[in-house]
């Protein structure tokens, strides 16, 4: 049945526009499928009109298939995925020339859809990508077959091992798109395909072997892929099967490659990892849609941000804001401090601009939204005053007496501590309605993930209007509320002691990362410490008594490191010994502290097995995690997972902590407790939340979708 809202068609002259318009991001379901097909009959049979043009309404020509569609078939595998072949000749064989206009983003689908097409014209803002692997899937839709024969072997595994979208002019360079069109789109389309019904027959995309190149000269691309698909996506299998099924299209005749590509996407959807990583980008999108936000008014936009304190946090803050284009004012109490980190801006721009990342012209303007002011001197003026200063509660507290005083009525006023207490904070600003923690993570102007703090007193459109900004930032803002170490590092202690408590009893530093890189985790914990420095987490104990250590044990050894000057990788030396490449060496004089200590403190040494380190050390994430969630610091399970995934490393094709937690069952998790509590103390005491769900046979996804059950309640 022809859905003409879904797919309305407009005729200019002999050229039918038809355009797809199924917002926000006119994804293709079964119903859009059927309504294109459906004008594309009805243009068929429609002797004056010679051409036709494909577009997209909004900002998004099409983002893929409907994930939804998607996520039924990678949940039940009684369905099937969904079937674009059958759209995908029609547009091929099609008698009149058909022109892809993409507005804006062509993603998945929405580009095999737009590859299946004779010409494709794009706008200047067009972004075409494969991302599928992102979802733990592969392009099942004649994507990996004809994106080689429009642009290559290389490029095309480039484009599908990353999943990164390009612009539409390195699109005009690869040969995907004919042209890009400054002006108006749909105009130039309709001119270009006028054209093309003069021109005559339209050539075909599986037609083209031309670009494929030979067997001998296509190896080392494939080689490389492969490699480079390990060391980028290590564990992941989508990657290494849309190489397959590019090697298939590089070798194979086109219908004999989309059998082959069928067959691998489907063994993709069927995956585990799929689901998982289907997980993580359902969550991600979750955490922003907070209950009561939407029907308490617009937030006040952001435009101009003040941040106070330009040390590495603060420098990269002001990256991150003014990337996004909004105007920033930087200032630190110490002018050597404000000088330095004005330079590692304009370093950082400047290596962007050298690796080819960034136009000189880009990264200059960017540079010139930062202005340099001096002590509150930003405030006034701004509607948004970030605090970077040093994470300590009396200095922190000066200044939100300072800002409280001086900020404009209404502005909002954060804080980027990474732990302390926002409400002490909010008590001497004198309006703790407007202050809230914005828990960006370093490199702040790389790093995805916002933990945004809500305090008891903060207003309802402050928390909105820093979800708008987690937005603007390109991040992802989840909201928590108020308690020592939020969500993220509260659950990165017990991890981090429980490493080192390992150590302790006989495992090396090299040993428990080893076995946390294997299960996934982007670095090892001691490496992370090292890292971050060693005087950060120190410091934190010093702040907060809480993370001091449970149950009579306290880890022992990284305050000794920190008096020895051993900070991490500022200093060379931490947990591991550091050359000129970063990379971490073990070294031989941690391993005789720790075990000095160890004798001194009568702990047995003795071989560790890699079980014992990974159940040890992610079941005490797990756990905290738990304790988070049934204390209502985090809102939901999935949220817990969102702030693993984006901001800690977490593996994205194990979906989480907590929804990893689902997948080796609660039962078993809160028996393992069980049994480590009564080996090694109170520290492992199941959370009562998971003891709860174990109970009951449940899950944390069945707990969040109660819980989402009842705040749709009105
Ligand atoms: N199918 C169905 N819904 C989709 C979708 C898809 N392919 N892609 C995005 N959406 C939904 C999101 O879930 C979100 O819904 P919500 O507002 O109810 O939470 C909404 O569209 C907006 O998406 P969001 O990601 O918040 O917007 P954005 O402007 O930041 O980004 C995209 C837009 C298209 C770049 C991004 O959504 C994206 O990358 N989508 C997935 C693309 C993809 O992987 N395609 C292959 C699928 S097979």
């Amino acid at each position: 049945m022809a859905s003409p809202e879904l797919v309305p068609v407009e005729r200019r002259g002999d050229v039918a526009v038809v355009r797809i318009d199924h917002p926000p991001v006119n994804a293709i379901g079964e119903e859009v499928r059927s309504a294109l097909a459906a004008a594309l009959g009805a243009v068929a049979a429609d002797p004056e009109l010679r051409a036709v043009v494909i577009t997209g309404t909004g900002r998004t020509f099409a983002a893929g298939a409907d994930i939804r569609e998607l996520e039924a078939a990678v949940l039940d595998h009684a369905r099937e995925p969904p079937d674009f072949h059958a759209l995908l000749s029609l547009v091929e064989d099609f008698a009149k020339p058909i022109v892809m206009a993409l507005n804006g983003t062509a993603l998945g689908g929405g580009l095999e859809l737009a590859m299946a097409g004779h010409y494709r014209v794009a706008d200047s803002d067009a972004r075409l990508g494969l991302p599928e692997v992102n979802l733990g899937i592969i392009p099942g839709a004649e994507g990996t077959q004809r994106l080689p024969r429009l642009v290559g072997v290389p490029k095309a595994l480039e484009m599908v091992v990353s999943g990164k979208p390009i612009s539409g002019e390195e699109a005009r360079a690869a040969g995907l798109v004919d042209a890009v069109h400054g002006g108006d789109l749909v105009e130039g389309a309709v001119a270009f395909a006028r054209d093309a019904a003069r021109r005559g027959a339209p050539p075909r995309t599986r037609e083209r072997g031309d670009r494929i190149g030979d067997a001998a000269s296509n190896e080392p691309h494939f080689a490389a892929a492969r490699a480079q698909a390990r060391r980028t996506r290590p564990h992941q299998t989508a990657p290494l099967a849309a190489i397959q099924a590019i090697a298939a299209a590089a070798t194979l005749p086109f219908d004999e490659g989309c059998r082959q590509e069928r067959a691998l996407a489907r063994g993709c959807v069927r995956s585990e990892q799929a689901r998982a990583m289907l997980h993580g980008f359902l969550a991600e999108r979750g955490a922003a849609r907070l209950p009561g936000l939407a029907t308490n008014g617009r937030p006040a936009a952001v435009e101009h941000v003040a941040i106070l304190g330009a040390g590495t946090m603060g420098a990269a803050i002001a990256m991150a804001c003014a990337n996004a284009g909004l105007r920033v004012s930087l200032s630190d109490g110490s002018t050597e401090a404000l000088t330095r980190g004005f330079s590692t801006i304009q370093r950082t721009y400047q290596s962007s601009v050298d690796r080819g990342r960034l136009t000189a012209a880009a990264a200059a303007e960017r540079f010139a939204r930062i202005r340099s002011v001096a002590g509150y001197e930003g405030c006034g003026a701004a509607e948004l005053v970030i605090e970077a200063v040093f994470e300590n509660m009396t200095l922190k507290k000066e200044v939100f007496v300072e800002i409280g005083r001086r900020a404009r009525p209404g502005a909002i006023l954060a804080s980027n501590t990474s732990t302390l207490d926002i409400d002490q904070l909010g008590a001497v600003s004198g309006v703790p309605e407007s202050v809230i923690g914005l828990h960006f993570f370093s490199p702040a102007h790389v790093m995805r993930l916002l933990e945004i703090v809500r305090g008891v007193a903060t207003s309802e459109g402050v928390v909105a209007a820093a979800l708008q900004l987690a937005k603007r930032l390109s991040k992802v803002g989840v909201v928590v509320r108020n308690a020592p170490g939020f969500v993220g590092n509260r659950m990165m202690f017990p991890y981090m002691y429980e490493a080192q408590f390992l150590a302790e009893e006989g495992a090396s530093p090299e040993q428990v990362d080893e076995v946390l890189t294997d299960f996934g985790m982007a670095m090892g914990i001691f490496a992370v410490d090292d890292m971050g420095g060693l005087d950060v987490a120190w410091r934190i104990r010093k702040e907060l008594r809480q993370f001091e250590g449970d149950d009579g044990r306290k880890p022992l050894v990284a305050d000794l490191l920190v008096e020895l000057g051993r900070l991490g990788q500022k200093t060379r030396k931490g947990w591991y010994r550091y050359g000129e490449d970063r990379k971490p060496i073990p070294d031989p004089e941690v391993v005789a502290l720790v075990e000095s200590v160890a004798r001194a403190n009568r702990i047995e040494r003795r071989p560790v097995s890699r079980e014992e380190i990974l159940e040890r050390t992610i079941y005490a994430l797990v756990n905290e995690g738990a304790r988070a969630l049934g204390e209502g610091v985090a809102r939901r399970a999935a949220d817990v997972d969102v702030i693993y995934l984006t901001g800690y490393g977490f593996p994205a094709f194990r979906g989480g902590p907590l929804y990893y937690a689902d997948t080796v069952g609660l039962g078993r998790i809160h028996e393992r407790l069980l049994a480590l509590q009564r080996e090694h103390g109170r520290r492992f005491e199941p959370a009562p939340l998971l003891a709860r769900l174990a109970r009951e046979g449940s899950s944390f996804r069945e707990h969040d979708r109660t819980l989402e059950a009842k705040e749709a309640r009105p």
